[in-house]
């Protein structure tokens, strides 16, 4: 035991420089009293002090040590290290879920009277969030295309504080430009936040495009299997302080055993992000050339609109690919149901292939006009790509097209 730290401070060093998959499983970890190998689950709400004087230094801010797991939990804080290893920023802020993670980022950092510029092509709870409860709060939100530089720049108001990007989006894979979008906020000082959830940190790191805070929905791939809600927001330690002041009193936490789960999808991230992608892409590919279908989005197609950018930023193009069928939404729900081995649902990002009819389901909540601006036809249906064996995936959706 006696060697332990010193050991400890030689694997943070090398791990400074390692690649991203050995951060995936290593970086954060922390080595307890129990000497236990994998990361342990403190399930404890609170934390006891050998002395008043200790409790007060503590809870004063004077002296380093855990308070109440509200926000200050070991398990949690073990997730937040790597998840800041990993996106190459400074802090994390692990949250409850990827709307917590959200609500924490704009209810930290923005006032009545500021102004959102957003991709109008997000997770419909978000424009829920920016239309329901931000609006409410006098806050602001201007929508625009992911990918037309000049609509965001025409957006900007004096007040603008915030512009909000989901890149690849969901469910058409638009592509927006992080380095121009990170140039046009920083000209009028405002913030890039980037939705980084189809990519996750192995595919893409927006903060070393110049965005200013990166957030994720846990939920999805850093989960992998399905299991946990949580999200979790990084950036400098200036940027996180406000999203984790706001955090801590409003409760949109991430419990312990949420973290544990994380931190053992974390070790699978970097391989099951290459099985995802690479099934994705055949799929895609032979979707193109199906006879009942209309359109194929991947940006990992030539044929995507912006293929050539998702090249440049990202290192491979994601598990999620969406088509339109030809005809409207009742052949595209026969073909969902005709499906055998994927599941009907909503959540992506898991080892089991998940099929959905977004316009009903995720992006249900959008008015027709706002789906119409995203881009969301009744005949799309969105696939994530599973880690099932892939002729599996191909025959299941050869045989729900065949029945059409
Ligand atoms: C792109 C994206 N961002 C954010 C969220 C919200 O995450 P959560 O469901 O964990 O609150 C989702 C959920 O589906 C999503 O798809």
């Amino acid at each position: 035991m006696k060697d332990l730290p010193t050991r400890q401070q030689r694997q943070r060093q090398h791990l400074a420089t390692a690649d991203m998959a050995t951060q995936a499983i290593r970086a954060g970890t922390m080595s307890g009293v129990e000497q236990e190998h994998n990361d342990a689950i403190y399930a404890t709400s609170s934390f006891v002090y050998g002395s008043a004087e200790e409790a007060a230094a503590c809870f004063g801010g004077q002296q380093e040590g855990n308070i109440y797991s509200r926000f200050t939990n070991p398990t949690v804080r073990v997730f937040e290290q790597r998840m800041a290893a990993m996106e190459g920023g400074e802090r994390a802020v692990a949250a409850s879920s990827g709307m917590g993670a959200l609500t924490s980022i704009f209810l930290g950092h923005l006032k009545q009277g500021d102004h959102i510029v957003s991709s109008c092509s997000i997770f419909g709870s978000i424009i829920g969030l920016f239309d329901n409860v931000l609006a409410k709060l006098g806050i602001t939100t201007t929508y625009v295309s992911p990918t037309d530089i000049k609509a965001w720049k025409d957006a900007l108001q004096d007040n603008t504080k915030m512009l909000f990007l989901e890149s690849p989006s969901n469910p058409l894979g638009e592509v927006g430009d992080i380095k121009k979008l990170a140039l046009l906020a920083h000209s009028c000082d405002a913030l890039l936040v980037v939705d980084n959830c189809f990519c996750t940190p192995i595919l893409q790191n927006p903060l070393s495009m110049g965005a200013d805070i990166v957030m994720h929905s846990a939920t999805k791939y850093i989960d992998g299997q399905g299991r946990c809600v949580g999200g979790v927001v990084i950036g400098s330690n200036t940027l996180m302080e406000p999203v984790f002041a706001f955090l801590r009193t409003a409760g949109t936490t991430m419990s312990p055993f949420n973290a544990w789960v994380f931190l053992n999808g974390l070790e699978t991230l970097s391989l099951r992000m290459q099985a995802h992608c690479q099934s994705a892409l055949r799929l895609a590919t032979w979707l193109e050339a199906q006879p009942q279908v209309e359109r194929v989005y991947y940006t990992g197609l030539p044929s995507h609109a912006q293929h050539a950018l998702a090249q440049q930023q990202q290192r491979w193009f994601g598990g999620v690919v969406s088509f339109e069928v030809v005809g409207d939404k009742s052949v595209a729900w026969r073909c969902i149901d005709n499906t055998q081995l994927m599941s009907i649902t909503g959540n992506f990002g898991d080892a089991k292939s998940t099929i959905t009819h977004p316009a009903t389901t995720t992006h249900g909540k959008m008015t027709p006009e706002a789906r119409s601006l995203a881009g969301i036809k009744d005949n799309l249906i969105r696939v994530s790509v599973g880690l099932e064996a892939y002729d599996d995936i191909e025959a299941d959706l050869a045989q729900a097209l065949t029945q059409l």
